[in-house]
């Protein structure tokens, strides 16, 4: 018995003196002196000793006990000192260490794709104008060759502020105030915000579009089609294709669709494109009304003119297909980081 009490006494006083915190402190103090310690466990059963060893041994227990509560409150100040002496380090500024970045963001997707635009259509000469986004009916429709109560309209579906001013549904309503400036040629991109009364998973009420006109002496379809192919190979890739289909505008005569080949099948056609070909925009030879109204003479000049969606040719190049276009304008950063 006392030799088993004194090796409890070593076995409890050794784990002491190597606590170096306060839980590691408690759980000592847990193992030998709690409710089912060891050396509780022992005073209980100092009862049933032999009267003759009980006083003897319960002294020694007692003993113990006192050792092992001295050394736990000994035990309790150094570890005190070790959590201040902790503490007073995290409070200890280094002066040399580097300060905290503020978090950089970028630019949003849309600017980055705006400016991209602007640099490749730059390096043919093309120069940017901006042009209100709070516009007149006649540079919005009527100057563009489409009279008032005219049927093709209806496919721009217009905010009206009053039946005379609109918000610009279509960046064609700076070709004429272009021309307004007087000087030629002109070979304008005018990048600009515009808005139609729509929104769903694929429209957006506000967007942006960029709109190409050219106007000099013999202006022609071919030059046309270079600056289109000059586009495609910077903008989506040197070995893209585009081609233009016949369409019907009011503003330009003939008119086409752009379409450029699908990156997904290389225009063999699938279930993204259907015929191997995706439509990027309008295009087409400015209409002789449209000069007419911007001061030009079309016997003397001529041009061309596209307009193309900013959102939609990004979206076409990085193969997005977003559940829902709105989400370009959520500012939920956990989508605008990715770009
Ligand atoms: N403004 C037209 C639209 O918003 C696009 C367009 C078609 C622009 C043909 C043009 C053009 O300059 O020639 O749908």
């Amino acid at each position: 018995m006392e030799e088993q009490l004194k090796e409890l006494k070593k076995e409890a006083l050794e784990e002491i003196a190597t606590v170096s915190d306060f839980n590691q402190l408690e759980a000592a103090r847990i193992k030998y002196l709690g409710r089912k310690g060891k050396l509780t466990a022992f005073l209980r059963t100092l009862g049933n000793l032999p009267a003759s060893e009980r006083p003897r041994l319960g002294r020694l227990a007692n003993q113990i006990k006192e050792e092992i509560e001295k050394a736990l409150q000994e035990a309790s100040l150094k570890t005190q000192k070790i959590a201040s002496e902790l503490k007073g380090k995290k409070d200890l500024i280094d002066v040399t260490q580097p300060g905290l970045r503020e978090p950089l963001g970028h630019l949003h997707l849309v600017t980055q794709a705006i400016f991209e635009i602007e640099r490749i259509f730059s390096q043919l000469g093309f120069y940017r104008v901006r042009y209100p986004e709070v516009e007149t009916d006649w540079y919005a429709f009527e100057s563009l060759n489409m009279p008032p109560n005219h049927p093709a309209r209806d496919e721009w579906e217009t905010f009206f502020i009053t039946p005379q001013i609109v918000l610009t549904p279509h960046t064609s309503s700076g070709q004429v105030r272009e021309m307004e400036k007087g000087k030629l040629p002109i070979k304008m991109i005018n990048l600009s915000k515009c808005y139609r009364r729509q929104s769903d998973v694929s429209h957006l009420p506000m967007f942006h579009q960029f709109e190409g006109l050219y106007i000099d002496k013999k202006v022609s379809i071919t030059q046309l089609k270079g600056v289109f192919d000059y586009f495609a190979h910077e903008f989506f890739g040197p070995e893209r294709k585009i081609r233009l289909r016949p369409f019907h505008f009011r503003f330009t005569e003939p008119s086409f669709e752009v379409d450029i080949d699908c990156s997904l099948c290389k225009g063999r056609g699938c279930r993204f494109c259907k015929a191997g070909w995706v439509e990027l925009g309008g295009a087409g030879m400015v209409h002789p009304e449209v000069l007419r109204a911007g001061g030009i003479n079309p016997e003397e000049y001529s041009g061309f003119a596209f307009g193309w969606g900013v959102e939609r040719v990004y979206m076409m190049r990085s193969h997005l297909k977003l559940p829902d276009i709105r989400l370009i304008y959520k500012n939920d950063l956990r989508f605008l980081k990715q770009f």
